[in-house]
């Protein structure tokens, strides 16, 4: 299969562009497309079959739950039930934006394999021109996770799709490079109160200055399996092992040192301000303390270190407020939780 790459701009007429990914869509096949946090691999929501496209595409395991995607607010009621007042107030608020609500589902309206095995189902509204014109255009709910192959850092560029799902899909709409850079945040609602599933794009500050306190899922280790499966498999992992390290220029450099004397090449992922010119590849991701930059360009950093041989990649840490909580939970995910200390 060949894999085309449209790209749209907000200024101009993409009606052409459009119609094809919607003439895929409704014919049962997979599309490649940006939202706000990373680049999404839609399906129509309510066809077997279709979704059973995106789980080969991306060889994702099929225990996984898929997100639904609407366009508009009022659609929730069609696919899910029992929509608690907290939920109409953050839906008020957050969206469109990267915030996924899990409900109870409406039995027998959004495909079976969407979410495999579960009563619930998780909905969000993108906050991305793109997107919203499509489902628009679509007139259907799209089921979408990230369009990566399963294990590799969300795409938050249509190249990086273009990298792992090369051949294996019809069409990548190029809407330019996603602006959060992290995954939506996913709430539980079915439970009081809710519950931070996976923290994201929307912040846990955020979401409580509307709603009140929310609970954390749980990560002590050998507890019962996270409710969203997503969490418990090896994610964002780059080829080479990520330890996290202290912000701190005189420790990394000490670290390389330590690496050098051992024959070891070492990438760095860090702020605009430090690059150490000991480092053998130095991938800045924005201002020191900048959150929003870091979780714009951290998965671009990731694949970044891909590309070079480096034996050992070294990721400073960053406080968890705001989105580095997201920032945080996906670094440590890709450093499968080492950090790297002297
Ligand atoms: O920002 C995003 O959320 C992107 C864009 C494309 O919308 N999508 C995304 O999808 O990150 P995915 O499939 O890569 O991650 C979805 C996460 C997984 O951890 C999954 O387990 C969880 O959401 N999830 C989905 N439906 C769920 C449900 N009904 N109950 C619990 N967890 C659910
Ligand atoms: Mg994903």
């Amino acid at each position: 299969m060949e894999t085309e790459i449209f790209s749209v701009d907000n200024h101009m007429d993409n009606i052409v562009s459009y119609q094809q990914a919607v003439d895929i869509l409704k014919k049962g096949g997979v599309v490649a497309f940006p939202t706000e946090t990373v680049y999404g691999l839609g399906a129509l929501a309510t066809d077997e079959q279709a979704v059973q496209r995106i789980f080969e595409a991306k060889g994702r395991p099929s225990d996984n739950p898929l997100i639904v995607h609407i366009g508009t607010k009022e659609e929730v009621d069609k696919y899910a039930v029992d929509i608690p007042e907290v939920a109409n107030k953050l839906m008020e608020a957050c969206w469109p934006g990267p915030l996924t609500l899990v409900f109870h589902k409406r039995a027998g309206v959004i495909a079976e394999n969407v979410t495999p095995g579960f009563q619930t189902v998780g909905i969000r509204m993108p906050d991305h021109p793109v997107a919203l014109r499509l489902l628009k255009e679509l007139g259907a709910p799209l089921a979408a996770p990230s369009a990566n192959r399963s294990g590799k850092p969300s795409p938050t560029e249509a190249n990086h799709v273009y990298a792992d799902l090369q051949g294996r899909i019809p069409l990548i709409v190029d809407g330019g490079r996603t602006g959060v850079g992290v995954e939506s945040t996913v709430l539980d609602m079915t439970t009081v109160p809710p519950t931070i599933l996976r923290p994201g794009g929307m912040t846990r500050e955020m979401i409580e200055s509307i709603i009140g306190p929310v609970n954390a899922e749980s990560k002590t280790p050998g507890e019962e399996a996270p409710r969203a499966p997503g969490m418990k498999y090896a994610h964002y992992a780059p080829e080479s092992p990520l330890f996290v390290i202290e912000l701190d220029e005189s420790i990394i450099s000490e670290a390389i040192a330590i690496l050098h004397a051992d024959g070891k090449k070492v990438a760095v992922i860090g702020p605009d301000e430090f690059v150490p010119a000991e480092a053998d590849w130095y991938f800045p991701i924005g201002p020191i303390h900048d959150q929003n930059a870091m979780a714009a360009n951290l998965y671009h950093a990731i694949r970044q270190c891909d590309q070079t041989d480096a034996d050992i990649i070294l990721a400073t840490e960053t406080d968890l407020g705001g989105v580095g909580e997201a920032v945080m939970n996906r670094l440590n995910k890709a450093a499968d939780g080492k950090r790297f200390s002297l």
